[in-house]
């Protein structure tokens, strides 16, 4: 059923993000289309795939690999470690300005959702356990092998990893960096006890969890202003076989340690309703943008309108509408997602979901 948004709307009112003025408060969630080229350069569909969604109070691009052994959970998807992929990303972040839009770069690394076949390197993670998860690799599903633990001496390159790949998202254009710390990849692997089990300085405590997401804000808002940075977390979230039990008292180590730099914005995937969503809002003075799976906008709205979420990052209905503001302003039908063209190589499902305007458009015979 079709959902209408009074222009008074509360998330149709500006925000300021950090250095970034948002528009309007209906972002475009972080989605990997697996259209990138064999090299991890985006596609060359990118710019136009990114640039109809310029409507967006914020774009948050597709999870981009900080280094060559940083990608390989899915096939095609793009990096920001060359001056090949910087160029691509800056022909992007120019084709959303153009469009009067702004865009920020999510930055990960796979951790153990890594598979050799795909990205051809070694997969890694805080411990020896493995996803039970299926790899869709070139030659078929696989599982996921173990991860070799990095060694505490290898944490280092990987924080420096971050900060030269957000370096490059700013040099080329962008208005600044998500750092995925979510969904089962390498960051979260780390805050969760379930996938960290390790004695050293990275492991073991809350506050020992929290380091490596918390040495890579550090390092990136050093890097590039914390006014152009913004952390995604998802406690308690099952992707990925997290199976999170402990899900606090990592998180709120983290945001005591992270709260004093003031970044941009925390980005929360999580049912809102949770106690946990309210332990940790409590905990958080800076803009929070909320990202709860297929939530109605109404219930989003409410959220705003009590101040509870600075901003709402919208997936899905994003993806299948790239006019998604102005449907919502009309009250017009929404286009439905088509599951089988999300990774899917190629413009289909990807640059061509109508426009309201495309609609309107008398058919040539
Ligand atoms: C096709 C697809 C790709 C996704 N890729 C990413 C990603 O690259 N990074 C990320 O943090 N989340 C990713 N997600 C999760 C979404 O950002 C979002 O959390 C999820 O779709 C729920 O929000 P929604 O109901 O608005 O779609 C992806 C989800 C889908 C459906």
């Amino acid at each position: 059923m079709a959902f209408t948004l009074d222009l008074d709307s509360s998330l149709l009112q500006p925000v300021q993000i950090g250095d970034t003025l948002a528009p309007n408060r209906i972002f475009l969630a972080p989605l990997t289309r697996s259209r990138a080229q064999a090299d991890a350069t985006p596609s060359d569909l990118a710019a136009q795939y990114y640039a109809q969604r310029a409507a967006a109070g914020l774009i948050i691009s597709e999870a981009t690999a900080v280094s060559r052994a940083a990608n390989g959970a899915y096939v095609n998807t793009p990096g920001l470690y060359t001056d090949g992929h910087q160029r691509k990303w800056a022909e992007i972040a120019a084709a959303v300005h153009d469009a009067a839009g702004r865009m920020f770069v999510q930055l990960w690394h796979v951790g153990r959702m890594g598979h050799p076949d795909i990205g051809g390197v070694e997969t890694v993670g805080p411990s020896a356990i493995a996803a039970k998860i299926t790899a869709h690799t070139p030659s078929g599903p696989k599982p996921l092998p173990v991860p070799r633990p990095l060694r505490t001496d290898e944490i280092a390159g990987i924080v420096a990893d971050f900060r030269a790949a957000a370096r490059r998202a700013v040099d080329a254009g962008m208005d600044g960096v998500e750092i995925h710390s979510a969904n089962g990849y390498l960051l979260h692997e780390f805050l969760s006890d379930v996938t960290n089990r390790r004695d050293d300085v990275y492991g073991g405590s809350p506050a020992n969890r929290a380091r490596l997401t918390a040495e890579v804000v550090e390092a990136v808002a050093d890097e590039i202003g914390a006014g152009r940075v913004g952390l995604r977390i998802s406690p308690g979230g099952t992707a990925a076989d997290m199976r999170e039990i402990d899900e606090v008292s990592a998180y709120e180590a983290l945001l005591h340690r992270i709260a004093p730099l003031r970044i941009a914005y925390l980005h929360v995937r999580i049912d809102p309703t949770s106690t946990t969503f309210g332990a940790l809002r409590a905990l958080w003075p800076e803009p929070l943008v909320l990202n709860a799976d297929g939530v109605d906008f109404c219930q989003l709205e409410s959220f705003a309108d009590w101040g509870a979420i600075a901003a709402a990052a919208v997936g899905r209905r994003f993806l299948a509408n790239p006019d998604l503001i102005e449907r919502l302003v009309l009250g017009a039908e929404l286009n439905e997602p088509d599951k089988a063209t999300f990774y899917a190589p190629g413009p289909v499902g990807y640059i061509d979901y109508p426009t309201l305007a495309d609609l309107d458009e008398p058919q040539s015979a």
